[in-house]
């Protein structure tokens, strides 16, 4: 008998907080334990091997909690680390518990949200390089066109809590200017990275008419609900008191401070030693 525990969130660093904001909101019965690796962030810059060991000591660390079912909600990890944990780790761990990602959910609808075919990605290094996108898109919607800009300096900006200041205009006219450079026909922008829904305003003002912008916070929600509707046997191994814990693996004071300021609530964390 597998005993009731909370579904596992996991980030490298705070971004994950966007998606998990409209998780909480759509699913506030179950209980959440909210992971992020804020002492090794940006995984975005880093090789495959790198973003894959962190991100399954992460999933073991929340398997180690009780997490039967946990959600990367961190589109580079998703990219490089989830396939080898799902077919490789997994079936060794424990062939009953899962994990799932945030790019197959996005690019499951994608198409839905272009009328001229052509679709701008805005994601980590490590996430475009990966061609995930690409390649997911191509199976869902292969008339699509898909142009990618990889924006490395835009984690960085939110993770020193620089991402409202001045500063960080430079940058996200930047790579935005890249990106429309691509195509004059892009309609609608992927915000491939969860941590790039907290510049939203930044890039609605560099951004012309007419462009959708697209976060993935309510589509990976949605999305869950879905999933555990449909998979009642992972559904009954999810506690329902409505309880959230926070993790970081950097300073929980700091992390209580930002996380607060992200998810306008008041938010107590604890630190993980890795
Ligand atoms: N939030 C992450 C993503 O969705 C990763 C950011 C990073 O650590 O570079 O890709």
């Amino acid at each position: 008998m597998i005993k009731p525990a909370p579904i596992g969130i996991f980030d490298s660093g705070y971004g994950g907080l966007t998606v998990f904001g409209e998780i909480r909101n759509l699913l506030p019965q179950y209980d959440y334990i909210y992971l992020g690796d804020n002492a090794r962030a940006p995984y975005g810059p880093r090789d495959f091997d790198t973003i894959y060991h962190y991100t399954l000591e992460c999933v073991q660390h929340l398997f180690d909690m009780g997490c039967q079912l946990v959600i990367l909600a961190c589109n580079t990890a998703s990219a490089k680390a989830l396939r080898s944990i799902q077919q490789q780790d997994l079936p060794n761990i424990d062939p009953n518990r899962r994990v799932l990602g945030v790019i197959r959910p996005t690019t499951e609808i994608i198409g839905n949200f272009s009328k001229s075919g052509q679709i701008g990605i805005l994601a980590t290094a490590g996430t475009v390089s990966s061609q995930s996108y690409v390649l997911e898109i191509e199976k869902f919607f292969p008339e699509l066109t898909v142009f990618q800009q990889a924006c490395p300096m835009w984690v960085p900006l939110v993770e020193n809590n620089e991402h409202q200041n001045d500063g960080a205009d430079y940058f996200v006219e930047k790579y935005l200017n890249q990106l429309l450079s691509m195509s004059g026909e892009i309609d609608a922008i992927v915000l491939g990275c969860t941590h790039y829904p907290l510049l939203i305003n930044k890039i609605n003002n560099f951004l012309p008419n007419g462009i959708r912008v697209i976060s993935q916070g309510e589509i990976v929600a949605k999305s869950l609900q879905d999933y555990l509707m449909r998979h009642p046997e992972i559904e009954q191994v999810c506690s329902k008191n409505g309880q959230i814990r926070y993790f970081t693996t950097e300073s929980a004071r700091v992390f209580e401070e930002k996380a607060g300021i992200f998810l306008g609530t008041n938010v107590h964390a604890d630190h993980l030693a890795l």
